[in-house]
């Protein structure tokens, strides 16, 4: 069966230069990075090396780069990092109604220990507005946290907008840059914000690693209290194999990522181009241009989004109903019902992520297989009026 894969925000393929670059550090290079004799230094050396490459990328310096064991316990780290860290004071925090649930359930989890949180509402198409922002910082505000790109629609979010206001107020900031690295560009001595998540998984990396940066002078408590690596601010052993997969992911984003997001921006528009002129009663949830070059969120009116997905998934296509932490559950997308998006249709919504690897012949199939299966879902539903609905 031919397998075409579109969700490459759940994850991504592995690129073969990265599992190459990686075969050291499964055979003779084994050694613990803390170690100072031999085993060690050469190890020491591919996670510095990674972290420079991580830094290169980003336009910050290495040392604010702060390895974690995922894109999650960087954003964990970010908020209670600053939650927590000695002498703070407040106790609010603000962030937004789409955070994905790294953000969202550290945020829930701190309600729990005394802090408020405000979940600032988005626009129709996702959007967080830079004046609800400001209009929910409090006397007490110790952290703003919103993230660059959201994970189900692709949507992008003022950040620097966003950042400003908090630099104004002389509150951190924190972004959630999962989802948007290695897709927008990022420039870090640009953007006003002090604290940004990012996960090598998502970048064609290997599952298990990702990253904190940490603007110079911002302090943050550890979350995860151990030995003295990443400067006191991770304790764990490095994850070697991931890290250095992330150095490597990122070099090949370096000299590639502008060719990359070229090609697939113009397959994902051909994709979505084609949806639309071929399935009626198709809705477009999230912003027509401001969102990631490679997303795009559907409804299709009278068909389940599950029903959808399942009967996709045998023809050989992967895709995604919500983010993938919620798939497996019939209820609609929290991200899509704060945008006020319709109930049915945040049910029958399904996310197209594309990424490396996708083909014109891909886009060309998986519009014949939606199709198709749009028609036979939508031949079975009781409500479904082809003349009324093109009517409408
Ligand atoms: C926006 C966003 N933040 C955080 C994460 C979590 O990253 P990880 O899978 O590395 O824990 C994801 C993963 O889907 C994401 O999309």
């Amino acid at each position: 069966m031919r397998k075409v894969y579109l969700d490459h925000n759940a994850t991504t393929p592995v690129h073969p230069e990265v599992a190459a670059a990686v075969q050291p550090f499964l055979g003779d290079l084994f050694g613990n990075p803390s170690s100072i004799h031999w085993a060690g230094r050469d190890v020491r050396k591919a996670v510095e090396d990674a972290r420079a490459e991580i830094a290169a990328f980003y336009g910050c310096r290495p040392l604010e780069v702060v390895f974690t064991s995922s894109g999650t316990e960087a954003d964990n780290l970010a908020v209670k990092g600053v939650a927590y860290r000695p002498g703070n004071a407040g106790k609010h925090i603000v962030t937004s109604q789409v955070e994905h649930p790294a953000i969202m359930n550290t945020c829930r989890f701190l309600e729990t220990q005394g802090f408020r949180v405000t979940y600032v509402p988005v626009n129709r198409y996702g959007i967080v507005e830079p004046d609800a922002v400001r209009a929910a910082i409090e006397t007490d505000t110790i952290l703003i946290s919103v993230m660059a790109a959201n994970n189900e629609t692709g949507c992008l979010m003022p950040i620097v907008e966003i950042g400003r206001i908090a630099r104004e107020a002389g509150i951190p900031m924190h972004t959630d840059a999962v989802q948007s690295t290695g897709k927008v560009p990022i420039s870090w001595e640009t953007l006003p914000v002090d604290l940004l998540a990012f996960s090598g998984h998502k970048i064609n990396g290997i599952k298990g690693a990702g990253g904190l940066l940490v603007r110079r002078g911002v302090e943050l408590a550890a979350v995860l209290h151990g030995g003295h690596q990443e400067r006191g601010r991770r304790g764990g052993t490095e994850n070697v194999v991931g890290i250095a997969a992330m150095g490597k992911a990122f070099s090949l984003l370096r000299q590639h990522m502008d060719e990359e997001v070229a090609l697939v921006r113009r397959l994902r528009d051909a994709f979505e181009g084609a949806l639309f002129s071929r399935i009626p009663e198709l809705v477009l949830n999230g912003h027509p241009t401001e969102r990631l070059p490679n997303t795009v969120n559907l409804s299709f009116r009278y068909v389940e989004g599950e029903a959808l997905l399942l009967n996709l998934d045998m023809l050989g296509i992967a895709c995604s109903s919500g983010s993938a932490c919620t798939s497996g559950s019939l209820e609609a997308s929290p991200i899509l019902l704060a945008m006020g998006a319709d109930p049915t249709d945040a049910q029958g919504a399904l996310r197209f992520s594309l990424g490396r690897g996708n083909t014109d012949d891909d886009v060309a199939y998986a519009v014949d297989a939606v199709e198709r299966v749009v028609n036979k879902l939508r031949a079975m539903s009781p409500l479904y009026h082809p003349r009324e609905a093109k009517a409408r």
